[in-house]
C-alpha cells in the first residue's frame, strides 16, 4: 500500500511526486477513553499506576488517558514526572454559569489538563447535536485546550453514502474553526457500529485508510491542504492489542482511541509498545 500522503495526492489528481515519504506524524498517539469506569478511586489509581509504570521506558508515543472528570485532579497529580498525560472526555458548550451538572473547558484547563475529547458518539447519542459539538470545539479552543474530535457513521452502506455523514459531521463541528489553531486538532474516526461490546461489525485497516484519506480531503477544504495533512487522524472502535499493529501499520493510523483495552494495563501497555515500534 502506498503511503497515505501519496494516495491523497493521487486521489485528488495533484500529482506531487513524493519520492521519500516523510511522515510528519511519526509520533503515534495512543489515547485511552475510560468512559464511566472504573467506579472506585482505588481501581482508578491502580489502573493508572500500572499504565504509568509500563510506559516509563517507551519512546516515540504520546500516551493520553481520559478518565471521568471526577478523577482528573488525582490522576493529574499521579501523572507528574511520567509519560502519561490526562485529558477530559467532554466539556460544556458554555464557558460558565447556570449549567447544572456540566463542566467548563476553563475548569479543565485550570487543572493543568491540556486536552479533551469532544463529539464522542456516546455524547451524541445523549443529545449532542452537530451544533452543540461545534460550540464545544470552539469553547475548548478558546479555553486553550487541544481537541480530539470524534466522528463516525452509525451504519456502513456499500454505496459509500456514509461518507456524506462523515463530511457533514466534520464541516459542522469545525464551522468557524480558527485555522491558525489547526495544530490543536486531532480527529478520531470511530465508526459507531464497531464500538464497544455490542459492536455489529469490525472495521478493517484498509477500510480505515480509505476513510482517513476522505477525512483529509474534507479537512483540506476547511483548513487548507498543508494544515490538513498535519492533523493526526486516529482510529477507534474495538481497537485492541491484537489489531493495533494492523491499524497503525497497513491502516496508517496516526494513533488509536482505545476504550475497553485502555482499562487493562497489560493490554494497553502492549498497544503502546506496538505503537512505539510502528513507523
Ligand atoms: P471500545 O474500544 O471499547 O470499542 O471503545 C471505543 C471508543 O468508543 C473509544 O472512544
Amino acid at each position: 500500500m502506498l503511503p497515505e500522503k501519496q494516495l491523497f495526492n493521487n486521489g485528488s489528481f495533484l500529482f506531487i511526486f513524493v519520492l521519500v515519504y516523510n511522515n510528519p506524524m511519526s509520533t503515534k498517539i495512543i489515547a485511552g477513553n475510560w468512559k464511566m469506569n472504573p467506579v472506585t478511586l482505588k481501581d482508578v489509581k491502580s489502573t493508572f499506576a500500572g499504565i504509568k509504570r509500563s510506559v516509563s521506558k517507551v519512546r516515540g508515543v504520546s500516551v493520553l488517558i481520559c478518565p471521568p472528570f471526577i478523577y482528573l485532579p488525582e490522576l493529574k497529580k499521579m501523572a507528574m514526572g511520567g509519560k502519561v498525560e490526562v485529558g477530559a472526555q467532554d466539556v460544556s458548550d458554555k464557558d460558565q454559569g447556570a449549567q447544572t451538572g456540566s463542566v467548563s473547558a476553563y475548569m479543565v484547563r485550570d487543572l493543568g489538563v491540556k486536552s479533551t475529547i469532544i463529539g464522542h458518539s456516546e455524547r451524541r447519542a445523549g443529545g449532542d447535536t452537530d451544533e452543540i459539538v461545534n460550540q464545544k470545539v470552539l469553547t475548548a479552543l478558546t479555553a486553550g485546550l487541544k481537541v480530539i474530535l470524534c466522528i463516525g457513521e452509525k451504519v456502513r452502506d456499500e454505496k459509500g453514502q456514509y461518507l456524506e455523514a462523515l463530511q457533514k459531521q466534520l464541516e459542522k463541528a469545525l464551522a468557524g474553526f480558527p485555522v491558525k489553531l489547526a495544530d490543536r486538532l486531532i480527529v478520531a474516526y470511530e465508526p459507531v457500529w464497531a464500538i464497544g461490546k455490542n459492536a455489529t461489525g469490525v472495521e478493517t485497516p484498509d477500510g480505515f485508510l480509505h476513510n482517513k484519506i476522505f477525512i483529509r480531503k474534507v479537512l483540506s477544504g476547511i483548513l487548507g491542504k498543508k494544515k490538513a495533512l498535519a492533523v493526526p487522524v486516529l482510529y477507534g472502535g474495538s481497537a485492541n492489542a491484537q489489531n493495533a499493529g494492523d491499524f497503525l501499520g497497513a491502516g496508517q493510523a496516526d494513533g488509536l482511541l482505545v476504550g475497553r483495552d485502555s482499562l487493562n494495563p497489560k493490554n494497553f501497555a502492549e498497544i503502546i509498545k506496538i505503537a512505539s515500534l510502528s513507523k
